[in-house]
């Protein structure tokens, strides 16, 4: 093979910023992969809308079959969001051969069976690296960096759009809904806030973290939920005069009675390491029986950052395809665990 083709589901945020990596850092990206990579078709809802992007006459389609029935394509990368139509267009995009990137936790928290069990059938690669924490490295340290140990937690930071609006509301006193309308006008929030700001979008990120580190199927329903709607800026105010700050948390651990889900506000020490973690940042604080305590930290949304980890996927998927080794990071071996979302 001399170029490796990919196909875009979706333009938006993330769309635009793996279309500037792939562009901006061509020459690189191709070093490092050995040959070029290139973007063959874009599927988006409207072909006639401004993408503020420099576009390849007909690149864009509203036609999914230009993109997941396209010789041409060897890698289909998934950033329309939501369940459907995009799980039957990543499901039929695998069972065509091609490698899938996604930044779609609600789907792989979902649906990751059977999208693994399609890769594995057909012989291809399910990255996913950018559904949680956007350009944190986090799934393939877990997955493989960290492989060695028995993981005891994880306590996250893991979404960006209420950390950031719990830092607006307690650096400047915003109120929540100015604080939302700010997050989403950067582009960090889900089409539909409400996962926000209702703690599902970190339920599923929390999910698809759990079910990696301790090597079992955690599923959303699994995880006990809470979101930040009720929080007000009087409260953090109180709280940093107790000297704790407020975050949304995802925290996951094992004991010998099984695995611990949940997802809420809560009140951390300023001593914390993850309590001066701020606006878009995300941070994950992992602890392992033999590397002890590490953390990972970096942003958590937006257009580059979640593009950094989509476009490392497409290049690994891509190294993949060029020596022949599919699915050489797909997760398949997992045990069966009781899982409990709160206290066990
Ligand atoms: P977005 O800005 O809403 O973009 C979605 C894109 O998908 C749009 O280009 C839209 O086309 C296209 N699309 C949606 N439904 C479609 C359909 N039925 N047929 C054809 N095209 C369709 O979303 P985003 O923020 O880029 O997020 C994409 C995914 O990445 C989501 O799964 C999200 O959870 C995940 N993610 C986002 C971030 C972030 O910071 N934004 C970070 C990490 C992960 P039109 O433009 O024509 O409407
Ligand atoms: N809406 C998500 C967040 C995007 O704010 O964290 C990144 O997954």
């Amino acid at each position: 093979k001399n170029v490796i083709g990919v196909g875009l589901l979706g333009m938006g945020t993330v769309g635009r910023g793996v279309y500037r990596i792939l562009t901006e850092n061509r020459s690189g990206i191709e070093q490092k992969v050995g040959v070029p990579v290139e973007i063959k078709k874009i599927l988006v809802r409207d072909t006639a809308k401004n993408r503020g992007v420099q576009l390849e006459e007909g690149v864009l389609t509203a036609d999914v079959d230009e993109v997941i029935n396209n010789p041409d394509i060897d890698i289909v990368v998934e950033v329309m969001g939501g369940i459907k139509p995009a799980l039957p267009y990543a499901l039929k995009a695998l069972k065509n051969g091609k490698s899938l990137v996604t930044a779609n936790k609600d789907m792989v928290a979902e649906h990751g069976k059977e999208l693994f069990e399609a890769a594995e059938a057909n012989n291809s690669d399910l990255l996913f690296e950018a559904s949680v924490a956007g350009g944190i490295p986090i799934i393939r340290p877990l997955k493989e960096c960290l492989a060695a140990n028995r993981i005891q937690q994880v306590i996250g930071i893991i979404n960006g759009t209420t950390n950031y609006m719990l830092t607006r509301m307690s650096k400047e006193g915003l109120d929540f809904q100015t604080a939302l309308a700010e997050a989403q006008a950067l582009g960090y929030a889900e089409a539909d806030p409400s996962s926000d700001v209702e703690g599902y979008d970190a339920a599923r990120k929390l999910a698809i973290l759990a079910s990696i580190a301790f090597n079992t199927r955690v599923s959303l329903n699994q995880v006990y939920v809470e979101g930040i709607t009720r929080i007000t800026a009087e409260d953090i105010s109180y709280a940093a005069d107790l000297n704790y700050v407020v975050k949304l948390l995802g925290i996951a651990k094992e004991s010998e009675a099984g695995v611990e889900v949940h997802v809420h506000p809560a009140m951390l020490p300023k001593t914390h390491p993850l309590a001066p973690v701020d606006d878009v940042y995300n941070a994950v604080f992992v602890s392992g029986d033999a590397v002890g305590d590490v953390m990972f930290f970096g942003r958590g949304a937006g257009e580059l950052p979640t593009a950094s980890a989509v476009v490392a996927d497409i290049m690994s998927a891509a190294r993949s395809k060029l020596k022949h080794v599919p699915g050489l990071y797909n997760c398949t071996c997992f045990d069966e665990k009781p899982v409990k979302s709160m206290g066990l």
